[in-house]
């Protein structure tokens, strides 16, 4: 039955992993995947982390199950982390699952369940994950305008007048900070527009935030998740501990389902179901390194701590990007770069150009040209600075 199969579409992001790898230039740049780079180009493990994990190595006793929805301590940390003192806890209900796209793919199956007909609205663009896991879900997509090619910024108006389609038994998903992958967010006072929008159409929001404390900090990404879990009748959030605790390879994430109008033993119940159809336990060690450091004084100041040098980094090499493509170009146009916060930023330029200087110069963004900041450093990017400037973009 097998010989039926067809070659699936490779992942654009993943696929550039490998380009790179495969590449032997001794100069070349990868700013693909993302994941967070020192200066010396390796993803360290960051102190808190390493400090957890010892001593859980002397202090666990067993590896047998915790729970289908994880160890609720996990979850109490996760929700006050995000959702701060937004919400009551008891109206939330929680689970653990294998990093932020589990979450993802366990919040889209949840919508399919509740409405098969639900529509998820996206933003154009998306993290491109998003896309197919909806495709491969058969859940109806529909794209909202989001990204300003002309000022590489939010285009909020086409941004609400899209929202104002949605109805009740709708979802439409928010990047809570970060956006991935232009790099273009909302102000606040947007984010309460968006608020009163969907209020207005009765649509659901779901939020998908897996970046908090790479763009202006730990509280301030958390602010717009908050502000809607505070409102709102119904949202979902998918959160991953991935990139600001730097456990990409643990899978560490959670599901956070507000419900008002839902008996809370359904609400909670209902995930727990879900992860067991799937993958039943979800996984434990990486859920459990983060649970200690946050309820630990000394743990959770040092991890703040490097989290937010890694933050200031992005932000400084923002700021250099900017500032070398200045003199180099003799134009603001590039002064964009410095104003995204997180990870990314889209350059905005076509495909064939990111293809020209991934050629010439060893620049390796995603096709969209999605350059990922946390992948440069002081050395490189001047060397990115000249690609850009010399394929002519
Ligand atoms: C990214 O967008 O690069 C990250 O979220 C990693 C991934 O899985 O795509």
């Amino acid at each position: 039955m097998f010989e039926h199969l067809s070659a699936q579409k490779p992942d654009a992001i993943l696929q550039l992993v490998q380009m790179y790898r495969d590449d032997p230039r001794d100069q070349k740049v990868d700013l693909g995947v993302g994941v967070y780079k020192d200066a010396t180009g390796n993803t360290p493990v960051m102190r808190a982390i390493k400090a957890a994990e010892q001593h859980l190595w002397q202090a666990e006793t067993t590896k047998t199950y915790v729970g289908l929805a994880g160890d609720p301590a996990f979850s109490d940390a996760m929700i006050k982390l995000v959702l701060g003192d937004s919400i009551a806890r008891d109206k939330v209900a929680a689970a653990a699952t294998p990093g932020g796209t589990g979450a993802v793919r366990q919040a889209f199956e949840l919508i399919q369940m509740s409405n098969p007909n639900a529509r998820v609205f996206v933003s154009n663009p998306t993290w491109p994950n998003h896309l197919s896991i909806l495709s491969y879900l058969g859940i109806e997509t529909v794209l909202y305008r989001y990204f300003d090619d002309a000022t590489r910024g939010v285009d909020f108006d086409g941004m609400i007048e899209d929202l104002k389609s949605t109805k009740p038994g709708d979802v439409v998903l928010l990047h809570g900070c970060c956006h991935n992958p232009t790099g273009a967010n909302l102000t606040m006072p947007q984010w309460h527009e968006v608020i009163k929008t969907l209020q207005d159409t009765g649509a659901t929001p779901m939020i998908d935030i897996a970046y908090q404390g790479f763009g202006d900090g730990l509280d301030e990404d958390a602010a717009a998740t908050r502000a809607v879990a505070a409102v709102v009748p119904e949202c979902l959030i998918a959160a991953s501990c991935s990139k600001n605790f730097g456990i990409y390879r643990e899978r560490t994430g959670i599901m956070m389902m507000v419900a008002n109008g839902t008996d809370k033993g359904i609400a909670q119940g209902t995930l727990a179901f879900l992860n067991r159809q799937n993958f039943s336990f979800p996984p434990d060690h990486g859920a459990r390194l983060v649970t200690m450091i946050l309820n630990d004084d000394a743990l959770r100041a040092d991890w703040q701590a490097e989290l937010e040098e890694v933050r200031l980094s992005m932000l400084s090499l923002r700021e250099q990007l900017a500032r070398e493509l200045q003199q180099r170009a003799g134009s603001d146009r590039f002064g964009f770069l410095a104003q995204h916060r997180g990870m990314f930023s889209r350059l905005g330029t076509t495909p064939e150009m990111v293809k020209k200087m991934r050629e010439d110069h060893g620049i390796y963004m995603v096709g969209d040209s999605r350059m990922n900041i946390a992948g440069l450093n002081a050395q490189t990017v001047p060397i990115l600075a000249d690609a850009i400037v010399q394929s002519g973009v």
